[in-house]
């Protein structure tokens, strides 16, 4: 019974794959992993970014309200959009996607001007996020998965300059 338990046990360990993970492939497997890290920051932001985005379109007040309320509900349906997108990469990649959103303080207001400088901090931060992203899909060599986050990357960019232009 003892000597059955030591014989078994390096076949225990190589059959788990630890010698395998370790040896094998070792830049492929930390490039990945810091592409599911930060690809798992931009979902945390873009689930902020759909809590924020609804609760601006639902609080908006004034004559602003008749264009601001179906921009920012529109911010809110893409951001949900880019999230799906972003999670299924995780999940493509062997990661498990987050299900919290990024703790940076939501503020509420009921003021236009408030409202859109806390849009434009949010599309910035996006900005930046993908920008990194783009950079490690690339080395990774996905192509349906760079063209992807591309488009996400292209859509944050534009809402970036609508926001910086409507703040002139
Ligand atoms: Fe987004
Ligand atoms: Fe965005």
């Amino acid at each position: 019974m003892a000597n059955g338990f030591v014989t078994n046990e390096p076949n225990r360990f190589f059959s788990q794959g630890f010698i395998l993970e370790d040896f094998v492939g070792a830049d492929d497997t930390m490039g990945t992993q810091e592409l599911i890290e930060r690809l798992n920051e931009a979902l945390g932001w873009e689930l902020r970014a759909v809590n924020m985005y609804a609760h601006y379109a639902a609080n908006i007040q004034g004559i602003h309200r008749l264009q601001l309320d179906p921009m920012f509900n529109g911010e809110a349906t893409e951001s949900l959009a880019h999230a799906d997108v972003v999670r299924r990469a995780i999940v493509k990649l062997g990661g498990v996607p987050v299900t919290e959103r990024n703790p940076h303080p939501i503020v509420h207001t009921t003021e236009f001007k408030a409202m859109l400088e806390r849009s434009l901090e949010t599309e910035t931060k996006a900005a930046e996020v993908y920008a990194n992203i783009i950079q490690l899909v690339e080395k990774v060599g996905d192509q349906e998965m760079y063209d992807a986050i591309e488009q996400i990357y292209l859509a944050e960019l534009r809402s970036l300059e609508d926001l910086r232009l409507i703040l002139a």
